[in-house]
């Protein structure tokens, strides 16, 4: 996850760490706060910093367990740059230029101030994978074709310099973990909305999302039901209800039958908050003790670099360096 922002939204909880939460339990689980990514866009330095911090703090206060997963900061693990480099120099330049996030986000920064890190970011995403020998990437449609991308590299390399990497495949998030803004519910909650009236911050004070959740935008009808097309308002609360109370929406449909909104927004307020609360608590805690969390990252550092070193060292070896 990128360290974006000074604080994870909703659709981020639901959409990825509740499910990489779950996925400790099966596998042998690598999570990284993504800081040499968010340099690809300009970030003014104290804030990165206190971002890269927070992110970690969030991740840990939400559940991943740094005794059971390998949770550390990509710049701390040099190796995650130093093999970009190397993918750099078999990823073609119309290979690239096809990436449709990039096209997207040079559009919107303008092609002059896109800078070759933006285009060169699904490369070095390409290194965050390979070099764990990853079977598995949890992620979320749009990423689709930077796995495919990941794959492609990876055959490559192999094929010319012999079986080095594990070709990943991608574990495609659900649709109903798809979270959308409270205020424009068709398009997808994000940390980098142009307002932030209709996203839920897991660090905003309770008060703040009861109120925002309360002021949720619906459609004039009565009936919860759930349908993205004619109720995408009502749906996206019945998809965050869902996730927060492990209730299936069909079941939800039925509780709130012959019930209004209201009664819906209230609930789903009530159990986002539930949840958020000692979230937001454990995270202040962490942040509260710096040396503590400096402690923990630096030993999954550790832990990253045992595995990243050695890919690199096999990588280098076969490439003739
Ligand atoms: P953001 O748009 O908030 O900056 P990112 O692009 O950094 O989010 O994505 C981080 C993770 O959160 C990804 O796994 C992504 O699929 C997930 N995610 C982001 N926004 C949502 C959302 N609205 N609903 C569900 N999952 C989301
Ligand atoms: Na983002």
């Amino acid at each position: 996850m990128q360290p974006s922002a000074d604080s994870l939204q909703i659709g981020n909880y639901i959409g990825a760490l509740l499910q990489w939460r779950a996925m400790q339990d099966e596998h042998d689980a690598i999570f990284c706060v993504v800081d040499l990514h968010a340099l690809t866009v300009p970030q003014d330095p104290a804030e990165l910093r206190g971002q890269i911090r927070r992110t970690a703090a969030q991740y840990i206060a939400a559940g991943i367990d740094p005794s059971r997963s390998t949770l550390f900061v990509q710049s701390h693990v040099p190796a995650h740059a130093q093999l970009a480099w190397v993918l750099n120099t078999i990823t073609g330049f119309g290979e690239a230029s096809r990436m449709t996030q990039f096209k997207d986000k040079a559009a919107r920064q303008g092609t002059d101030a896109a800078s070759l890190g933006l285009f060169a970011y699904p490369v070095l995403m390409a290194a965050d994978i390979l070099l764990y020998d990853t079977a598995v990437v949890p992620v979320g449609d749009d990423q689709r074709q930077h796995i495919e991308l990941t794959r492609d590299l990876a055959s490559r390399f192999n094929a010319r310099f012999g079986a080095t990497f594990v070709e990943p495949s991608a574990m495609i998030q659900t649709d109903t973990a798809r979270i959308y803004d409270l205020q424009n519910p068709t398009a997808k909650m994000s940390k980098s909305a142009a307002s932030d009236a209709g996203v839920v911050w897991l660090l905003d004070d309770p008060k703040v999302t009861a109120k925002k959740i309360r002021s949720a935008v619906t459609d004039t009808g009565r009936e919860v039901r759930f349908d993205r097309e004619d109720k995408p308002g009502v749906s996206n609360l019945l998809s965050i209800l869902s996730a927060f109370t492990e209730t299936p929406i069909p079941a939800l449909e039925t509780e709130y039958a012959g019930r209004g909104y209201g009664d819906l927004k209230k609930d789903v307020a009530d159990a986002v908050v539930s949840v958020f609360e000692p979230i937001r608590a454990r995270t202040l805690e962490l942040l509260d003790d710096p040396a503590e969390l400096d402690r923990i990252l630096a030993a999954a550092a550790d832990r990253a670099s045992e595995i990243a070193e050695v890919t690199l060292a096999t990588v280098y070896d076969r490439i003739g360096l």
